[in-house]
C-alpha cells in the first residue's frame, strides 16, 4: 500500500514524479523519496512524513535527470525514518516498492552472511543487494532481474534504476497493481492509471509476474519465465483533475455531502437493470444460485454485511460472509453452483483479491461491487457493478460506502424479483422507495449540522464511545464505531442491541455515552428495552432514530437526533449520514488530519 512511479522521459523528471506521487498519496504518507539517473549517476531525496515534505526537500535540493522513479511509502518494515523511505541505494541499484518481501529475514541472513552491509530495517533492501551481487557474478541487467525474481516470495510492484543504464526502468509485479503509461516519446509507470493521468490514458496493466524493461519508445514485457509477452494497451478513464475539495475544508466533508448526487447516480443505473434485467442481474444468475457469499474488508465488509440482512429478507438467499482476511484462510466449502461478490472500494485490498481468487478457483460465478473500475479485482470479476461513486480521496470512506449499499440493495431486490420471493407489486414499492435516498439524504444534510457540532463537542471530551443498533442498524452501528475510532481516535465500538446484556453494559457509566442507531422499524421496541438497560445504569443515550421513533420512545436521553422517517430499506443510507457528520465533527474538535489520519492509507495492497 504504497505507491511506485517512475518516468523514462525527454525532460526532467523529478517534478512529475511528485505529481504523480501527489495521485497516490492516499495509499500511504509516512515517508516519500524520488531518484534519478543523471550523468551516469543515481541521485535520490527523500524525507519523512507526507509529501509536502519532499516537495520542501527538492525545493532546497532540486534533481535534475531524465528519468526518475518515485514513491509514497505506507510502512510496512521499519519504522517512517528518512533512512527506511524509498528509493533504496545499493552499488548502482535504485529500488522502489509496494508490498511486502515475505522471505526478506532468509534472504537478508545470506546476503549479510556473504559481506552485505544494509542500511534500512526494510524487507526491500534486500532486492537492490540481490541485484547487485547478481551484477557483480557479471550476469547482465536482464539476468539479474530474473534470478532475483526467481529469489523473492510475495507480493510486489518494483521499479528499478540501473545506475550503468541511463535510458530504462526495470519493473514487475505480483500482487500490488502496476501500470505502464504510453507518451509521446516517452514511457510511464504507476501503481494505478490515476497516477499517470495528467500524462497519458494510454495504460498496459502487468499481470502477476510480469517483469517489464520500459524505455523512452515502448515496455518490453516477460512473463516469469523470460518470455517475451504482449498485454492489451487500452484507453484509462481515470481522469487528473480529482484532488479538489471545492469550497470544502476536507475531501471527507466534500464527499459525504456529495452522496445525494452520487447515490442519485448510482440508483439510476440501477434500478434500470432491475427493471429490466432482473433475470440475469448482469452477469449473476440470481434465480439458479443455491447461496452467495460476499467477504471484504473494513467498511465495504460492513456494507457486505447490511447487503447479507437484504438477501436473506428479500431473495430468500444464505449469505456466507466474512471479513476477507479470515474468509481466505477458512477453507469455507463452497458449492460452485454459488455465486460470491467482493466489495471493494479500490479494488485492489490484498486480503479481498485473495477470497476471489479462492471462491474463482472452486468455480463460483464472481461479481464485484467496485468503486475502481480498472483495478485487478473488476478485471479479475465475471461480473462488475461499479458504484459510480466518483474518486474517493479522504481516507475514511464515507460516499462509496453508501453507494455500495444502493448497490446491494438494487441486487438483492432484482435477486428477489428474478427469484419470484417477492411480488412485483413489492418490487415497486421497493424500487420506489430506493428512488427517495438521494432527496431524503439532500434533506437531512441541510438540516442536521447544528445539532452534530453540539453532540460532537461533547463526543471530543470522551475517552470511549459505544455504538448500538440491532438488524441493518447493527452494521452500522459497527461503521459509526469504526468512523469515528479512524479520524478522531477515540476509542469506540460498535454492537448488536441485544448482545449488551452480554458482556459490554459492564462498560456504562455516567461517563460513556451510547449513540443508538434506532429506525422505527419491526425492531424498534427492542431496542428501546435495550436502551432501558443503558438508562438504567447512568449512560448518556444520543438517540438517533426517526419521527415515528422520537414519538414512540418515552426516554430520558442526551440528545435525539430525528431524521425523516423512511423505509427499512433504505434507512442504513440515511442513517449513515449522522454517523459519518459525528465522526467528521469530532475529529476537526480533536484536531487530527482528517483526510489523511495516522497509520492508515486508502488502499491496502498488503495481506
Ligand atoms: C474505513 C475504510 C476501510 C476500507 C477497507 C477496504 O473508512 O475506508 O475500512 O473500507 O480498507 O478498502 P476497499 O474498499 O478499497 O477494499
Amino acid at each position: 500500500m504504497c505507491g511506485i512511479v517512475g518516468i523514462v522521459g525527454q525532460q526532467p523528471v523529478s517534478d512529475r514524479l511528485v505529481d504523480a506521487l501527489k495521485r497516490l498519496e492516499y495509499r500511504g504518507y509516512d515517508s516519500a523519496g524520488v531518484a534519478t539517473n543523471t550523468e551516469g549517476a543515481l541521485h535520490r531525496r527523500r524525507a519523512e512524513g507526507k509529501l509536502v515534505n519532499l516537495e520542501t526537500r527538492l525545493k532546497e535540493e532540486p534533481l535534475s535527470g531524465n528519468i526518475g522513479i518515485g514513491h509514497t511509502r505506507w510502512a510496512t518494515h521499519g519504522a517512517s525514518t528518512e533512512r527506511n523511505a524509498h528509493p533504496h541505494f545499493t552499488d548502482g541499484v535504485a529500488v522502489v516498492h509496494n508490498g511486502i518481501i515475505e522471505n526478506f529475514t532468509e534472504l537478508k541472513d545470506e546476503l549479510a552472511a556473504a559481506g552485505a552491509e544494509f542500511q534500512t530495517d526494510t524487507d526491500t533492501e534486500v532486492v537492490a543487494h540481490l541485484l547487485a551481487r547478481h551484477r557483480r557474478e557479471g550476469m547482465s541487467r536482464r539476468e539479474a532481474m530474473r534470478a532475483m525474481l526467481k529469489r523473492v516470495r510475495g507480493a510486489y510492484a518494483l521499479a528499478i534504476l540501473f545506475e550503468d543504464d541511463p535510458s530504462t526502468i526495470m519493473a514487475a509485479r505480483n500482487g500490488p497493481p502496476l501500470a505502464i503509461g504510453h507518451g509521446d516519446g516517452e514511457m510511464f509507470l504507476g501503481s494505478d492509471a490515476i497516477a499517470l493521468a495528467s500524462f497519458t490514458n494510454e495504460i498496459t496493466y502487468l499481470i502477476d509476474g510480469d517483469w517489464a524493461v520500459i524505455g523512452n519508445s515502448g515496455a518490453h514485457i516477460f512473463d516469469f519465465d523470460g518470455h517475451p509477452v504482449e498485454r492489451p494497451r487500452q484507453t484509462s478513464t481515470a481522469a487528473a483533475d480529482l484532488a479538489n475539495k471545492g469550497n470544502h475544508r476536507h475531501f471527507m466533508e466534500k464527499e459525504i455531502y456529495e452522496q445525494p448526487e452520487v447515490i442519485a447516480h448510482a440508483l439510476d443505473h440501477y434500478i434500470n437493470v432491475i427493471e429490466n434485467r432482473a433475470d440475469m442481474v448482469s452477469g449473476i444468475d440470481f434465480a439458479r444460485i443455491p447461496s452467495l457469499a460476499i467477504s471484504a474488508c473494513g467498511t465495504a465488509y460492513l456494507a457486505g454485511l447490511i447487503g447479507k440482512y437484504w438477501f436473506e429478507r428479500y431473495a430468500r438467499l444464505t449469505v456466507e460472509i466474512d471479513v476477507a482476511s479470515e474468509f481466505r484462510y477458512r477453507e469455507i466449502p463452497l458449492s460452485p453452483q454459488s455465486a460470491a461478490i467482493f466489495i471493494s472500494q479500490s479494488g485492489e485490498t490484498a486480503d479481498t483479491l485473495a477470497s476471489l481468487r479462492y471462491c474463482k478457483e472452486l468455480g463460483l460465478k464472481i461479481g464485484a461491487i467496485v468503486n475502481a473500475c480498472e483495478s485487478t479485482i473488476a478485471r479479475e470479476a465475471d461480473a462488475v457493478f461499479p458504484i459510480l461513486a466518483g474518486p474517493e480521496i479522504g481516507v475514511a470512506s464515507t460516499k462509496a460506502f453508501t453507494c455500495q449499499l444502493a448497490v446491494l440493495a438494487a441486487l438483492a431486490i432484482g435477486a428477489a424479483k428474478a427469484r419470484g420471493t417477492v411480488t412485483e407489486d413489492e418490487v415497486q414499492e421497493l424500487v420506489r422507495s430506493l428512488a427517495e435516498v438521494p432527496r431524503v439524504m439532500g434533506q437531512v444534510l441541510n438540516s442536521i449540522q447544528p445539532e452534530i457540532e453540539f453532540l460532537s463537542r461533547e463526543l471530543s471530551k470522551c475517552r470511549d464511545v459505544l455504538y448500538l443498533g440491532r438488524g441493518t442498524s447493527f452494521p452500522l452501528a459497527m461503521e459509526g464505531a469504526l468512523k469515528l475510532k479512524e479520524i478522531s481516535y477515540i476509542h469506540a465500538e460498535g454492537y448488536a442491541a441485544g448482545e449488551l446484556k452480554h458482556g459490554p453494559i459492564a462498560l456504562i457509566d455516567e461517563n460513556m455515552p451510547v449513540i443508538v442507531i434506532a429506525p422505527h422499524d419491526r425492531f424498534f421496541d427492542k431496542t428501546v428495552s435495550n436502551m432501558q438497560e443503558v438508562a438504567a445504569r447512568g449512560g448518556r443515550i444520543i438517540l438517533i432514530t426517526d419521527e415515528k421513533g422520537a414519538a414512540a420512545s418515552k426516554l430520558d436521553t442526551m440528545h435525539t437526533i430525528v431524521l425523516p422517517a423512511v423505509d427499512e430499506i433504505i434507512a442504513p443510507m440515511i442513517f449513515s449520514l449522522p454517523i459519518q457528520l459525528l465522526a467528521y465533527h469530532t475529529a476537526l474538535y480533536m484536531g487530527t488530519d482528517v483526510d489523511q489520519p495516522r497509520n492508515l492509507a486508502k488502499s491496502v495492497t498488503v495481506e
